[in-house]
């Protein structure tokens, strides 16, 4: 089991590199989430509000894009290991508006005393999932299955392992490709190591984005999809059945 104190995300200072730097080495970040919310309002179509959890919400990315782009009242829970990345949300949340609730967990403890609501219509992560086994993950998608509200979405965009060695080889060079284009002000020399730090790292455990499609259909999603991929990284997820 991944032990979330023993990881990287637990030292703030690894945290703070993230969030600093995320925008230029993390592909399409931006792009990922447009699609994300525009498959959410066009699929969640007449709900009067928007319920969403965010698992391993980091800084509040994802939740600040939501509150800028919608109409509806929003109400979100923000999980996540780290109290730093939880301070980082609140600083970015603050003033956005919509009613939101903070909350320090890791994963593997929601998994084994479960604190939240069941009727959420949107469920998303990003980047953090990976960190869990096969095993765990499918434990989680079940986990987040039971606290979607019938018609719910869940979308996760992550890190997957390629099914062969040599494909694995090429969408790491595409990821530096990117970096060599998006250079932000680290630079290179700090951001190009990133994919071999990233393919080194015992944190990590990505799975195959065939083996978690699968999970996610065995567990009863619906219209289980990857709306985006670019090498390594993919956008998936499903939503719950209307009974
Ligand atoms: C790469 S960051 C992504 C943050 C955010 N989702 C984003 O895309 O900007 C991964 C986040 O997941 C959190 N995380 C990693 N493993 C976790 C676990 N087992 N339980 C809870 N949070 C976890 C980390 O603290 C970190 O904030």
């Amino acid at each position: 089991m991944n032990d979330f104190a023993a990881s990287r995300w637990a030292n703030r200072d690894f945290a703070k590199a993230f969030r600093n730097e995320a925008d230029f080495y993390v592909p399409f970040r931006h792009r990922v989430i447009e699609i994300t919310l525009s498959l959410y309002q066009h699929l969640s179509g007449s709900n009067p509000g928007s319920k969403v959890l965010d698992l391993g919400c980091g800084d509040g990315f994802f939740i600040s894009a939501l509150l800028a782009a919608e109409e509806r009242p929003v109400t979100a829970v923000l999980v996540d290991g780290s109290a730093g990345m939880l301070d980082a949300a609140r600083q970015r949340l603050a003033g956005q508006g919509g009613a939101i609730d903070f909350r320090r967990a890791t994963f593997q403890e929601l998994l084994v005393e479960d604190r939240l609501d069941h009727d959420f219509d949107l469920v998303f992560s990003s980047l953090a999932i990976h960190h869990l086994g096969l095993e765990e993950k499918t434990d989680l998608y079940r986990f987040i299955y039971n606290h979607l509200r019938p018609g719910g979405q869940f979308f996760n965009f992550d890190a997957v392992l390629s099914p062969s060695e040599d494909l694995e080889k090429c969408y790491l060079s595409l990821w530096t490709t990117w970096i060599r284009q998006h250079p932000g002000p680290a630079g290179l020399d700090r951001l190009l190591p990133v994919p071999d730090q990233y393919k080194d790292n015992p944190d990590n455990s990505p799975d195959t984005l065939k083996a978690q499609l699968a999970a996610l259909e065995e567990i009863g999603f619906e219209a289980v999809d990857c709306p985006f991929k670019y090498g390594i990284f993919a956008l998936f997820g499903g939503r719950k059945a209307v009974a």
